[in-house]
C-alpha cells in the first residue's frame, strides 16, 4: 500500500495514529536540529517533520530532498507546536520514522504554487507541473463537476448520451475545417467535426428525441481568450419541440447548474430581440450587469454646423453615471481607446453634467448650454454623470459604442464577476449579407428554420427574414446557441439555393440529410453550449484556457508537444500527399 492517507485528510483528531502518505516534495526548511518537509498532493500538503536528535540519518536524508521528489514516508500524526490555521491539515505533522524517495526530479522551472514566478509560455510547455498547483486543479475539478451535474440533470429528463463521429465530411460553410487526409481513399480528406450539428438531426429522424453529448469541436478559426481550435460542446437536441420548449428547458439546465456548482439562484432570464439588444447595447450579446444604453442622439444634434454630426448617420450617446469628476487627461484616454485601429472611431465628443448642473462639452464652439441641455435632457443624465457621444455610420458607430460602453463598465467597476445577469436573445436575422463575396451567408447555420410568418420575403426580401434562433448570454459572454431546424426538404433545398448552392453542390455536401429528410423527419430543434466557456464563467475569468487541461496557444500551437509538427517523407508518400515547394 503506497499510502494510507491522502494529504489534505488528516486533522487533530487524527493524533496518535501511524500514517503512511505519498506525494510531492513543495518544500524543505531546516531550523536547527529539526527539519520540515511540505508534501503535497491534489488533495493538500501535510507537514513532516524529522528531528536529528530521534534519527540523524533520516534527517540528512530529508535535508538533501529536492524540489518535486516524490517519496513515500511513514510516521505518527503528532499535534503541531505552531498551528497554522490557515491549512486545513495545520493543525498536525506526521513525526517521521521512514522515508523512500520514489523519484528525484530535476529543478522546476518555475515555482508550483499558487501565484507561480512562470510565464504563461513557459507554463504551457511544463504543462504538467503546471497541472500540480491548486488554481489548475480547482479548476479542473470545477469542470468535472459541471460535467457530472449536467449529465445528472439530462439524464433525469430522458436525453441519451450518444456519440457522434469524429471523421467526418468537410463543408464550406462555417469556420475552417480541420482535415484528415485518408490513406485508404488517396486525395480524399475527413474533416473533424465543427459541431455534431448534422449528426444530431439525423438522430431526431432517427427516433432518439432527446439526445445529448458534451463532445469535442474542432475549428480552424483565429484564436482569442474564448476561443480554442478545439473545445466542448454540451450539444443538444430535441424532437417534437418549439422554441419555448428548448428556452425552458436549458434555462432549467443552467438554473440547474448555478444552484448545483455554485448555490447561485439565478434571477430572471431576460428575453431581448436581436434588433433590440442591437439598439440599445450594439452587441448581439450585451453585458445586462449594468444600464448604459445607447441613446440615439441623431435628430435631437444634427443640422446644428457641426460637421461631424452633420455627415454622420446616426450620433449615439451614453451616460456613465458619476463620471463628470473624469480629468483630462482621462477623457484623453478615452479618446485614444476609441481611435485604436480595432475600435476605429475617429473621435470622441463628451460632455460633463458639472455637480452645479452647469455643462461643459467638448463642442461648445458649436452648441450651446440651452443645446447641452437637451441632450442631458434626453438622455436622463444627472449632475455628476458623463456624456459619451460617437457619430458615424449606424453599424460601425454600434459597434464602436458597445466597445466603450464595456470599457466604461470596467472603469467604473460596473462588472462585478460574482454578480451574473442571464438572457435569451431571440430573432436573429436568417441570414448575413457578405458585400465581399456578394452573397448571403447563414447567421446561425444553414439548418435553421425561419420564422414560418416571413417565409414568403424568402424569395422577395431574404435579408428582411428572421430565424427562430437564440443564444444563451450571461454578463457578455455568448455561452450558447442553437436553433430550430428546418425539417422539410423543400425548404431546405430552397435555403442551399439562397446560400448560392447549386442543386449538384447542395446534393453533394448534404444529399445525406436532404436523403434523411425524405423519410419522415420529424419538427426538432436544439442548442449548444461552450462548456469551457461555462467552465470559465463559473471560475469567474475569461481565458478558456485555464479550464482545459492540455489546451494549444494563440498561434495555435501544443507547447508540451511541440505540434502541429511536420510529418515524416513516408507518411506523405503513403497518404499520396506533396508538399508545395516554399
Ligand atoms: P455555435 O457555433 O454557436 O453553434 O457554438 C455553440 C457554442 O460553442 C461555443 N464556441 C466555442 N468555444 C470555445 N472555442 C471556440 N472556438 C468556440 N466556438 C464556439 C460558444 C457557442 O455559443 N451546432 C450549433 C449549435 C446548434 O445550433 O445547436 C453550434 O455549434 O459558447
Amino acid at each position: 500500500m503506497y499510502r494510507s492517507h491522502k494529504c489534505g485528510d488528516l486533522r487533530i483528531e487524527n493524533v496518535g495514529i501511524e500514517v503512511t502518505l505519498a506525494g510531492w516534495v513543495q518544500r524543505t526548511r531546516n531550523m536547527g536540529g529539526m527539519t520540515f518537509v511540505d508534501l503535497r498532493d491534489r488533495y493538500g500538503i501535510t507537514q513532516l517533520s524529522f528531528n536529528s536528535e530521534k534519527n540523524a540519518d533520516l534527517c540528512e536524508k530529508a535535508r538533501k530532498l529536492g524540489r518535486e521528489f516524490v517519496i513515500q514516508v511513514k510516521g505518527i500524526v503528532i499535534e503541531r507546536e505552531s498551528k497554522n490555521d490557515k491549512m486545513p491539515t495545520g493543525a498536525i505533522e506526521i513525526e517521521v520514522n521512514y522515508l523512500k524517495i520514489l523519484n528525484a526530479s530535476e529543478t522546476p522551472p518555475f515555482t508550483i504554487e499558487d501565484s507561480t514566478d512562470g510565464g504563461e509560455e513557459i507554463r504551457m510547455k511544463y504543462r504538467y507541473l503546471d497541472l500540480r498547483r491548486n488554481p489548475l486543479r480547482k479548476n479542473l475539478e470545477l469542470r468535472h463537476q459541471l460535467g457530472i451535474e449536467t449529465r445528472k440533470f439530462m439524464d433525469g429528463l430522458g436525453f441519451l448520451e450518444i456519440e457522434t463521429p469524429y471523421l467526418i465530411k468537410s463543408t464550406p460553410e462555417g469556420a475552417r475545417d480541420f482535415v484528415v487526409p485518408s490513406r485508404m481513399n488517396q486525395g480524399e480528406f475527413y474533416a473533424l467535426p465543427q459541431s455534431p450539428q448534422t449528426f444530431k438531426q439525423i438522430l431526431m429522424v432517427g427516433g432518439y428525441d432527446r439526445y445529448f453529448q458534451i463532445v469535442r469541436c474542432f475549428r480552424d478559426e483565429d484564436l482569442r481568450a474564448d476561443r480554442q481550435p478545439e473545445f466542448t460542446q454540451i450539444d443538444c437536441e430535441m424532437a417534437f419541440v418549439e422554441q419555448e420548449d428548448i428556452l425552458q428547458t436549458f434555462e432549467a439546465l443552467v438554473r440547474h447548474l448555478f444552484l448545483s456548482v455554485k448555490g447561485i439562484d439565478l434571477p430572471e432570464f431576460v428575453r431581448m430581440t436581436y434588433a433590440e439588444a442591437m439598439e440599445n447595447y450594439g452587441s448581439d450579446k450585451p453585458d445586462l450587469r449594468f444600464g448604459m444604453e445607447f441613446n440615439d442622439l441623431t435628430k435631437l444634434v444634427k443640422g446644428k454646423g457641426f460637421p461631424v454630426f452633420d455627415a454622420a448617420e446616426t450620433v449615439l450617446g451614453i451616460c456613465a453615471t458619476g463620471a463628470a469628476s473624469y480629468t483630462r487627461k482621462q477623457l484623453d484616454a478615452l479618446t485614444d481607446f476609441v481611435r485604436k485601429p480595432q475600435i476605429g472611431a475617429q473621435g470622441l465628443i463628451y460632455c460633463r453634467v458639472n455637480e452645479d448642473g452647469s455643462l461643459k462639452s467638448s463642442v461648445d464652439k458649436f452648441f450651446d448650454e440651452t443645446a447641452l441641455k437637451a441632450w442631458a435632457h434626453q438622455m436622463n443624465a444627472q449632475p455628476g454623470d458623463l456624456l459619451l457621444i460617437l457619430a458615424g455610420n449606424t453599424d460601425k458607430v454600434r459597434k464602436q459604442m458597445s466597445e466603450l460602453r464595456l470599457e466604461m463598465g470596467n472603469q467604473l467597476e460596473l462588472r462585478d464577476s460574482k454578480i451574473y445577469r442571464p438572457m435569451w436573445v431571440v430573432d436573429f436575422p436568417l441570414l448575413e449579407w457578405d458585400e465581399e463575396s456578394k452573397r448571403y451567408y447563414a447567421m446561425h447555420h444553414p439548418f435553421t428554420s425561419p420564422k414560418m410568418d416571413q417565409i414568403a420575403w424568402l424569395d422577395s426580401d431574404p435579408g428582411k427574414v428572421n430565424a427562430n434562433a437564440y443564444d444563451m448570454v450571461i454578463n457578455g459572454v455568448e455561452l450558447g446557441g442553437g436553433s430550430i431546424r428546418i425539417h422539410d426538404q423543400g425548404l431546405q433545398a430552397k435555403m442551399f439555393e439562397i446560400l448560392g448552392f447549386s442543386k449538384e453542390e447542395a446534393e453533394k455536401q448534404f444529399g445525406f440529410l436532404m436523403g434523411a429528410f425524405k423519410y419522415g423527419a420529424p419538427p426538432h430543434g436544439g442548442i449548444a453550449f461552450g462548456f469551457d466557456r461555462l467552465a470559465a464563467m463559473f471560475g469567474g475569468t475569461d481565458s478558456i484556457r485555464d479550464y482545459i487541461a492540455f489546451p494549444k496557444n494563440n498561434a495555435g500551437r501544443d507547447l508540451m508537444i511541440d505540434s502541429p509538427s511536420s510529418i515524416h517523407q513516408d507518411q506523405l508518400t503513403e497518404l499520396a500527399l506533396k508538399l508545395s515547394e516554399a
